[in-house]
């Protein structure tokens, strides 16, 4: 059976999120395009995933030396390991996020930092290449931003959307090339046309989640 597993960085908030709409709107399509399919979501903000402390990079360490864990270290362990394989073991991806200061919400790079591990999601073969583990899956990423870095509008921002290139590069480091993005942009800068740009990134996501 096919296994979404959906990643969103958004704080609880009583106002409209336009980057949760965006998703509300793909899911709800993909769920009458594909009603067989398991659905898992995340939400990293609210239900932040275990940070990369002393204890995590401890068990980092240990690995890659093959030393002993602590009991309190196999315990963390673990858990860790139940989101890797979580993330494994799912075929399609999507990353739901604001842009924050031209980039990801740090709770998702924080949720990246734990599934990006070796040798479940990539590792480094005989030459010492990096080597993607992760195949015949998908990825999409679905961002709002306030200003314009896509298409003709972006001008002079074209190259600072720095969280989609990022996510787009660590998933193919993880063997997932094929990735695409939709983007809901511009709506602070141009508050006149929100509902439009709006209402043209939930159609677009609409169509995508028939076919994703
Ligand atoms: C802390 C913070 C940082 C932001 N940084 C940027 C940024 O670098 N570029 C941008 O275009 N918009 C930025 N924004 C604006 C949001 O990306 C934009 O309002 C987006 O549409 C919010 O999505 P939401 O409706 O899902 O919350 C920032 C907003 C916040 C709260």
């Amino acid at each position: 059976m096919t296994q979404l597993l959906a990643i969103i960085a958004h704080p609880k908030t009583d106002k409209l999120s336009t980057s949760i709409k965006l998703y509300q709107n793909f899911i709800g399509s993909y769920q009458e395009s594909h009603p067989n399919d398991t659905i898992i979501e995340h939400n990293v903000s609210d239900e932040p995933h275990l940070p990369f402390d002393e204890t995590a990079l401890s068990i980092y360490n240990k690995k890659a030396s093959g030393i002993t864990f602590t009991r309190h270290e196999r315990a963390i362990n673990s858990v860790r390991q139940s989101y890797v394989d979580e993330f494994v073991e799912s075929d399609k991806y999507v990353f739901v996020n604001p842009m924050y200061n031209f980039f990801l919400p740090a709770e998702m790079k924080s949720y990246l930092d734990l599934v990006m591990q070796i040798p479940d999601t990539f590792e480094y073969d005989d030459q010492a290449k990096l080597q993607g583990n992760l195949h015949s899956k998908k990825a999409l990423h679905l961002q709002s931003s306030g200003d314009r870095f896509h298409g003709a509008n972006a001008g002079n921002m074209k190259d600072l959307d720095l969280g989609d290139k990022y996510l787009k590069t660590v998933f193919n480091i993880m063997g997932v090339s094929d990735f695409q993005s939709v983007f809901v942009e511009g709506m602070d800068f141009d508050p006149e046309h929100a509902q439009e740009i709006l209402n043209l990134g939930y159609k677009k996501v609409q169509n995508l989640a028939r076919v994703f």
